[in-house]
């Protein structure tokens, strides 16, 4: 199979190959130090060894837990916030099936929202799944609560124990305890891993499996290009160069990094992106500010400011190749419209032309462009995605100077918050 691939071409007017192999060159050693293979029980490494984190005896518990919740329940509540749930919903909302449906939860304080979820499980088999590494963040946490109640009044506390799972580090954690109770089926949130590199453990996997997404080939394409990036020479290594190229961009004062795409089926996968990027990166004053575009549509709301607005940002596109589905205009005798000039052509070929005029546009605008090809909307992408970015993030918060799994600065609103609260 073809793997994802990084075209930097379009760069060439912003960055040079002396740029690249100079920054290639100064980070030599700590690059090499990175793809050297990880032992276990490496502190926050744990999600590079894909084997370990998702091993066989975890895939069949979830594979079989999957199956039941697929055959009994309706509606799957998924509780957690930020890492916890938003790898799952990046998948989930891309290349899930709509079996069961699923109820994202816990990752905000709205009475609002919390009302219609409420409203939504009325009348139908409920499963729940409440993610939280340390259980110690307060929108799951108390989301958890309300939800834990219905569960036991709708079905009484057995019932209600079988129909719950909780993911969360199973070393006495106070989820762990109160599962153990209640009899919950508790699956772990690797003690080595944080929540932003968590999706190809059981933190993403159980979601995604019942979202009837085949979980094994969504880790062989993680693990597929795995091999390639510890195989490549640096100089053609796609996470270097992509990590390589972010830094050269930041230094020339391009501070802002726009994922870009043209398949909405892509907008939580962006939104994972956001959050690996911006809480691995942003802090001690440096990083690049990551945020996405969904095109055509954000072409109408944004389009005018990256053409022509201040040039501090730079675009990676995500470019899928194949968009695995057409649609064809019909067409019309007279030209009542005005577009008779692409009677009976194919939506995916004037999707594809919106992308290439983008692209040119947006360099001529003096928009660095990256462009990482994805061959198709696939669970083995998707795990080649959600790998390359992850390493990817590694290595680039390393050259930036960072620990790119930290996030000391979450922290401050949380204080506050909580000393207010206790007021
Ligand atoms: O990436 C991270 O570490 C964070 O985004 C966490 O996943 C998020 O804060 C939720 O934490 P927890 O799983 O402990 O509720």
């Amino acid at each position: 199979m073809k793997n994802i691939t990084l075209d930097y071409s379009k760069l060439k007017a912003f960055i040079s190959d002396n740029d690249i192999h100079t920054v290639i060159n100064e980070n030599k050693e700590l690059i090499q130090d990175i793809l050297k293979p990880v032992k276990e029980n490496s502190n926050d490494l744990g999600w590079v060894n894909l084997d370990v984190m998702a091993n066989h005896d975890l895939l069949a518990n979830i594979k079989e837990k999957a199956k039941e919740i697929r055959e009994k329940a309706d509606v799957f509540v998924l509780i957690g916030v930020g890492g916890s749930n938003q790898g799952a919903r990046a998948a989930i909302e891309a290349v899930g099936d709509n079996q069961v449906e699923i109820i994202y939860t816990g990752n905000s304080l709205s009475p609002n929202y919390l009302n219609k979820v409420m409203a939504k499980l009325e009348g139908k088999s409920v499963y729940v799944n409440v993610i939280a590494k340390n259980f110690a963040t307060l929108e799951p946490g108390i989301v958890f609560r309300v939800i834990r109640q219905y569960m036991e009044q709708r079905y009484g506390e057995a019932e209600a124990g079988k129909r719950i799972i909780a993911t969360g580090s199973l070393n006495n954690s106070s989820l762990e305890i109160l599962g153990s109770n209640k009899g919950y089926t508790l699956l772990p949130f690797p003690l080595d891993v944080g929540g932003r590199y968590s999706v190809l453990s059981a933190v993403g996997l159980l979601p995604i499996a019942v979202a009837g997404i085949d979980i094994e080939e969504m880790l062989k394409g993680a693990k597929d290009i795995k091999k390639e990036i510890h195989k490549q020479e640096l100089a053609k290594n796609p996470a270097v160069l992509y990590a390589v190229i972010r830094n050269i961009l930041v230094q020339k004062g391009y501070n802002i990094e726009i994922l870009a795409h043209f398949e909405p089926m892509f907008t939580y996968f962006s939104k994972w992106w956001v959050q690996l990027f911006g809480e691995s990166e942003g802090k001690a004053g440096k990083g690049i500010y990551p945020t996405a575009c969904s095109f055509s549509e954000d072409l109408h709301s944004l389009g005018q400011y990256i053409q022509q607005g201040q040039r501090i940002l730079f675009e990676t596109f995500l470019n899928l190749e194949n968009q695995g589905a057409g649609f064809k205009i019909p067409h019309e005798d007279n030209d009542n419209d005005g577009f008779q000039y692409i009677d009976s052509k194919d939506f995916a070929f004037l999707n594809k032309t919106a992308y290439d005029a983008t692209v040119q546009a947006h360099t001529d605008g003096g928009v660095p462009c990256a462009i990482l090809n994805v061959p198709q909307l696939t669970p083995y992408y998707f795990g080649q995605l959600f790998y390359f970015f992850e390493y990817a993030c590694y290595l680039s918060g390393s050259i930036l100077g960072v620990n790119p799994f930290d996030q000391p600065g979450v922290e401050a609103y949380k204080e506050k918050m909580f000393a207010d609260l206790r007021k």
